[in-house]
C-alpha cells in the first residue's frame, strides 16, 4: 500500500495535503455506525472514508455510494457498522480522489488528495453535514411542501444578510424575476432594459411576464450594464431596468439607480450569480424595488433549485407572496384576488438553504482562494486574462473563476483540458447572437466579444495549486500552437 501513495506523490499530480490531525474527516473506525461514515464522507467533500481496526491500522475504504445503497436497503435499522462495507485499497480505485498515507505498521498518518483521478467539473454543489441534518429534519417533520419553519427562517435570514426587510422564496431564480416583474405590474406593452451578456433566464423572465426585453451592450471591463447604455435605451415604454451582477461582479448600482430614479423606472437587480457582493459598501440586491437571487446547484449557495425576491416595501412583499401563491389572499383561503402563480419553494429546499447560509462566508472565502490559486498558476502566461480584481466601490465575489483567452484558441483549450478530465466551459452566448433574442437587441459588440473569448474554470474546493498548475501547463502548450 505504501507503493500506491509513493507512486501518486512521485508522479507530481497528487498532493500530500492532509496530516493525520487534518484528516479526521477521512478516518473512521470499523465499529462506527454507517451514519458516521456518511457524515464524514459528506464533510470531507470526497465521498470516501478510510476505516481502521481500532488501533489505527488501515483496513480499507468505504465509498458514500455504497452507504447510499445500504441506507436505501434499510441497513441503518440493523445496527450496521462500517466494517460490512470496507473494500480493500487498490491501484484500481480510479474514481477515488483520496489516498491514505500509511506508515510501516500500516497506520494512517495522513491523506493525499489527487483530484485528477476523477473528472473535475466546472461546478459542483458544496454540501456539508449541516445541510444533511436539516434535510432529514425537514423530512421527518413532514413539512415537505411550501409551509414550514425552514422557509420562514431562510427568507428572514437571507433578506437580512442582504440588507433587505422582506424575503419571498421561490422555486427558482427565473420565476423570481418573473414574479418581481408581475408584482410591479410590468407586462404587455412595457419594455425592460436588460444586459445582452447574461444567462437567458434574465430575458426569458421579461418575455414570460408579457413585456419586451431591450438588450443593451455591457462595459468591456466590468462586463455589466452601464448607466450610459441604459440612458440611451430609454423610450416612453420603458418601465424597468434589470442590471445583472454577472459572474459575481457588482454593477454600478448607485449610478444606475440615479438614472432609473430620474426616469421613473423600477430597478430589479438580477443577483443570481453574486450572493454577497457589494457596491460602495451596500450589498447587491439592496438597491432595487425588488431584487432576485437564484439557488441553482451551481450557485454560491444552493437549495437544489430555488430563488428569492427581496424588497423593503411591506405592501410589495405582501403582493409578491400573494402572487407566488396562486394570487390567493393569505387570510381568506381559496379566495383569489387575481390569477397568480405557483412559484413556491419547498421547506425541504429551504432546509438545505439555511445550512448553506450558515456557510456563506466560508463558501465565499473558498471561491476567493480558488481565484488566487489560478492567479498564481497563470501568472506570466501570454494570452490569458483572468477576471480583474477591482477596488471599492466594487466589492465583487467569485462565482466562477473566469478568464478571457484568444477566441481562436478557446475550443482547443477546452478540448485539451477535457482529455485530461478537466471541465472548462465557454461563457454563455450573448443573447443577441441567438435567433430567439436577436429581435430584442441593440448592437452589442462588447457582449459578443466576451461570449467569444470567455471561459469558466473549475471553481470548487477540489481546486488545488497542483490542479491549477496542470491547467496552466495545458494552456501554455495549446496557446503556443493556436494563438494567431
Ligand atoms: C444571471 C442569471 N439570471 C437568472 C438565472 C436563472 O436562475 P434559475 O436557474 O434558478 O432559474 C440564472 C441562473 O443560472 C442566472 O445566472
Amino acid at each position: 500500500m505504501n507503493n500506491i501513495t509513493e507512486r501518486r506523490v512521485d508522479n507530481g499530480s497528487a498532493e500530500r495535503l492532509l496530516s493525520r490531525s487534518d484528516a479526521n474527516d477521512f478516518i473512521c473506525d470499523r465499529e462506527d455506525p454507517i451514519w458516521v461514515g456518511i457524515e464524514r464522507a459528506v464533510s470531507n467533500g470526497c465521498g470516501t472514508v478510510f476505516v481502521s481496526d481500532g488501533t489505527g491500522v488501515l483496513l480499507g475504504r468505504v465509498e458514500i455510494d455504497d452507504l447510499r445503497g445500504a441506507i436505501a436497503a434499510g441497513a441503518h435499522l440493523k445496527n450496521a457498522t462500517l466494517k460490512q462495507f470496507v473494500k480493500p485499497i487498490s491501484t484500481n480505485d480510479q474514481n477515488s480522489v483520496a489516498i491514505p498515507v500509511i506508515d510501516a505498521e500500516c497506520r494512517i498518518v495522513g491523506v493525499t488528495l489527487d483530484h485528477k483521478r476523477r473528472f473535475v467539473p466546472v461546478a459542483e454543489p458544496d454540501l456539508a453535514v449541516g445541510e444533511l441534518r436539516n434535510l432529514l429534519d425537514a423530512f421527518l417533520s413532514t413539512w415537505i411542501s411550501s409551509t414550514g419553519a425552514y422557509i420562514t427562517e431562510f427568507e428572514q435570514r437571507f433578506a437580512s444578510r442582504m440588507g433587505m426587510a422582506h424575503g419571498i422564496a421561490t422555486s427558482n431564480g427565473t420565476v423570481s424575476l418573473q414574479l418581481a416583474l408581475a408584482s410591479l405590474g410590468i407586462g404587455a406593452g412595457d419594455e425592460v432594459i436588460v444586459p445582452d451578456f447574461t444567462f437567458a433566464g434574465s430575458a426569458n423572465a421579461v418575455i414570460h411576464a408579457g413585456a419586451r426585453p431591450v438588450l443593451v451592450d455591457v462595459d468591456p471591463d466590468t462586463w455589466c450594464i452601464t448607466p450610459e447604455a441604459i440612458r440611451a435605451a430609454i423610450t416612453p415604454r420603458t418601465r424597468a431596468v434589470m442590471p445583472v451582477h454577472v459572474f459575481g461582479r457588482a454593477a454600478p448600482m448607485e449610478e444606475i439607480s440615479d438614472v432609473a430614479h430620474e426616469h421613473g423606472l423600477f430597478v430589479i437587480e438580477d443577483c443570481a450569480e453574486a450572493h454577497g457582493a457589494s457596491y460602495n459598501g451596500r450589498p447587491v440586491g439592496s438597491f432595487s424595488h425588488v431584487s432576485s437571487f437564484s439557488f441553482f446547484a451551481n450557485k454560491i449557495i444552493t437549495t437544489g433549485e430555488g430563488g428569492i425576491c427581496l424588497t423593503n416595501d411591506a405592501d410589495l412583499a405582501a403582493r409578491l407572496r400573494m402572487l407566488r401563491d396562486h394570487g390567493m389572499r393569505p387570510e381568506r383561503r381559496y379566495w383569489h384576488e387575481e390569477p397568480g402563480f405557483n412559484f413556491r419553494m419547498t421547506n425541504i429546499q429551504a432546509a438545505i438553504g439555511c445550512a448553506q447560509l450558515d456557510r456563506l462566508d466560508e463558501l465565499l472565502a473558498m471561491r476567493r482562494t480558488v481565484q488566487s490559486i489560478y492567479e498564481a498558476a497563470f501568472d506570466g502566461i501570454d494570452g490569458i486574462e483572468l477576471m480583474r480584481k477591482r477596488e471599492r466601490p466594487y466589492e465583487d465575489v467569485i462565482w466562477f473563476a473566469c478568464a478571457r483567452v484568444p477566441a481562436s484558441a478557446r475550443p482547443h483549450l477546452i478540448e485539451a483540458c477535457r482529455k485530461e478530465k478537466i471541465d472548462i466551459r465557454p461563457f454563455f452566448n450573448s443573447l443577441s447572437s441567438m435567433p430567439a433574442y436577436k429581435k430584442y437587441a441593440r448592437a452589442c459588440p462588447n457582449s459578443r466579444a466576451l461570449a467569444r473569448e470567455g471561459i469558466n474554470l473549475p471553481t470548487s474546493r477540489r481546486v488545488t495549486p497542483a490542479l491549477a498548475e496542470e491547467i496552466a501547463t495545458i494552456f501554455r502548450v495549446v496557446l503556443k500552437d493556436h494563438t494567431i
